[in-house]
């Protein structure tokens, strides 16, 4: 039956708009069994080479996968934009399992757009629901291993309060944007039947389904409904049948953990599947998803990187860096910043760079300095202490940042440029840019430069040439060191294109964060304040 409408969609694919009116007779053709639904468009972050749809059933919040490798439609009947976080009726034909196997436009009708409420925003509160899943029904080696008081304490500490465990990181790398609820938090021990496609295919739409149904009876739907984000645990064993140790709807609110040390008990995997129900994707380092260790986004166990920061509202551009452009960045002359490391404050931390002197530019650049201290106490060297670069799709970002939120859930792609450290040159030639890493001017405060130049870093002035004029403001009476003994050529042998190889994906298990600190001199408001607020850009 699948084939035959296959056929029958290809056949008549080449013509658009009527291609789909007639889709829909193929479809309703003997034997296919049809469905309609009604709710919220996700995407499935299962990275194995296929997109993965699935609706947030509006009747009675359950989901319903679209078959492997089905997208809807990118344009509903009257032609309004469809995309992850739609609010979508529809109708599909399925298959044995109930999936949709396709979605015509003209069988999709938008009723509300992306630009939902379950868009990032700066304060969130989250009130969780954890649903401990014991699948003893699938054999007695799956019942579970965690219990109420074991899951409370990693995600709230040894208190139960917050002070503590996966909540304090989110505490820390939010500034207070994000935290979890300790009153509302509950854990909820549940063991739904058993079935191949939960065994066998790990479903995860039959695991959240079965575990939803579950804790509603031991809650009652009204309770259940209370909560904002539902997280289902799986029991140990469930890793190798997955082959994911954490999975999340796109936008959504619901996140799957396995029992193990790269599940549940890590908070850079809660932390990246967490943040997945925002918006934000993997990111890159080259052509390697997940490979950025600079983020609990890729493989780090570390706080958000800028862009990722940005995205959620977290923190905000540092003043007159928020679209560094042409007319910002004259030819050939360096503009200085001073950058706070990220875990300082989220005010201001970091720069944005729209490269548009690069005749049709694909990509925006970020830039902040990191530390490896408070959230970011774990992070490992090839980061810590230096300048990070990112780029990204620049049409998306420009569009997002210039309050186009459409595309807020398509992939930007962020992906590692470069870093820099202190008293180093980076030739950064597909952005026909030079970024510099000046010196400390306060604890983890770093005086950078940045500079654009038309065909060569040497038009670019040398980075002793630049440490050496006097600082605006603070400093005192440095004498003005006579001028250069060279016409100063760039330097011959730029630091390598890529970053440092990252650490070992299994560092030990982090220190406990230190305490805020509250020295450090520079010049940024608010210095050493963990907890800041960031501004809206
Ligand atoms: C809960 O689980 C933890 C760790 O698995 C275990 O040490 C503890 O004894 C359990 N507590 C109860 C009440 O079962
Ligand atoms: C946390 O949850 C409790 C209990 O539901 C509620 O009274 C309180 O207002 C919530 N706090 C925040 C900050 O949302
Ligand atoms: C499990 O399956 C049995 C038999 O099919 C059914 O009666 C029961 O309601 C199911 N339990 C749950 C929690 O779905
Ligand atoms: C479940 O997995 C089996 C074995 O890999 C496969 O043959 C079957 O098609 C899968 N079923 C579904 C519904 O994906
Ligand atoms: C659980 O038991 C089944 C049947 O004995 C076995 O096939 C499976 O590998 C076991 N799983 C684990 C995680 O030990
Ligand atoms: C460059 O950025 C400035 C400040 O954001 C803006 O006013 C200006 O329009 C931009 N220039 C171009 C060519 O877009
Ligand atoms: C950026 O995203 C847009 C919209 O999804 C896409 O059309 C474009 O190809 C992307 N650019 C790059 C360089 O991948
Ligand atoms: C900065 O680097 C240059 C050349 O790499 C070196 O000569 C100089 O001593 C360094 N300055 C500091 C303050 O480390």
């Amino acid at each position: 039956m699948k084939l035959v409408l296959l056929v029958a969609v290809l056949l008549i694919g080449g013509r658009a708009a009527a291609a789909q009116q007639e889709a829909a007779p193929a479809a309703d053709a003997p034997g296919i069994v049809r469905k309609t639904l009604r709710g919220t468009l996700a995407q499935v972050t299962l990275d194995d080479g296929d997109e993965h749809w699935t609706l947030l059933s509006e009747s009675d919040g359950s989901l319903q996968p679209f078959a492997r490798g089905v997208r809807p439609p990118k344009k509903d009947k009257d032609g309004n934009d469809i995309t992850a976080g739609s609010v979508v009726g529809l109708s599909c034909p399925t298959d044995s399992t109930g999936s949709c196997t396709y979605v015509s436009s003209s069988d999709t009708t938008l009723l509300a757009g992306g630009a939902t409420p379950s868009a990032a925003t700066n304060k969130v509160s989250q009130r969780n629901l954890i649903i401990n899943i014991d699948y003893s029904a699938c054999g007695s080696n799956y019942s579970a291993t965690h219990n109420e008081s074991s899951l409370r304490t990693l995600y709230l500490g040894a208190a139960g309060d917050g002070t503590g465990g996966h909540s304090l990181r989110f505490e820390q790398c939010s500034y207070g944007g994000l935290t979890f609820n300790a009153t509302a938090f509950t854990v909820v021990t549940v063991q739904p039947n058993c079935s191949s496609l939960i065994l066998v295919n790990c479903s995860y739409s039959t695991i959240s389904n079965g575990a939803d149904a579950a804790a509603k009876a031991i809650l009652g739907s009204t309770v259940f409904a209370t909560f904002t984000h539902y997280t289902y645990i799986l029991p140990p064993g469930f890793e190798g049948i997955c082959g994911w140790s954490g999975l999340a709807l796109l936008p959504g609110k619901q996140t799957w953990l396995q029992t193990s040390s790269y599940g549940v008990s890590r908070w850079a995997t809660v932390m990246q599947e967490s943040l997945h129900n925002y918006g934000p994707w993997h990111s890159w380092l080259g052509t390697a998803e997940y490979n950025d260790y600079s983020t609990s986004m890729g493989r780090g166990n570390a706080c958000p990187n800028a862009a990722e920061l940005s995205y959620m509202k977290w923190a905000s551009p540092v003043t007159g860096g928020s679209a560094l452009n042409a007319s910002l960045l004259p030819l050939g002359q360096a503009v200085t910043f001073n950058l706070p490391a990220t875990y300082l404050t989220g005010t201001g931390n970091f720069l944005r760079v729209v490269p548009d002197w690069i005749p049709n530019y694909a990509y925006n650049v970020y830039i902040a300095v990191r530390a490896n201290k408070v959230g970011d106490s774990s992070l490992g060297n090839g980061y810590a202490n230096r300048i990070n670069m990112h780029y990204l799709n620049a049409t998306l970002d420009n569009q997002l940042w210039n309050g186009n939120t459409n595309l807020r859930y398509t992939d930007r792609k962020i992906t590692v440029l470069n870093t820099a450290q202190v008293n180093n040159t980076v030739d950064l030639p597909a952005y026909s840019m030079v970024v510099y890493g000046g010196a400390w001017v306060g604890t983890d405060i770093m005086r950078m430069y940045i500079c654009r130049y038309s065909a060569s870093a040497a038009e670019c002035p040398a980075l002793s040439v630049l440490e050496a004029r006097p600082s605006p403001p603070p400093s005192p009476s440095l004498p003005p060191s006579p001028s250069p003994p060279s016409p100063s050529p760039p330097s011959p042998s730029p630091p390598p294109r890529n970053p440092p190889a990252p650490p070992s994906p299994s560092p030990p298990s982090p220190p406990p964060p230190s305490p805020p600190k509250t020295t450090g001199g520079g010049s940024t408001k608010n210095k050493g304040r963990r907890m800041l607020r960031a501004g809206q850009q």
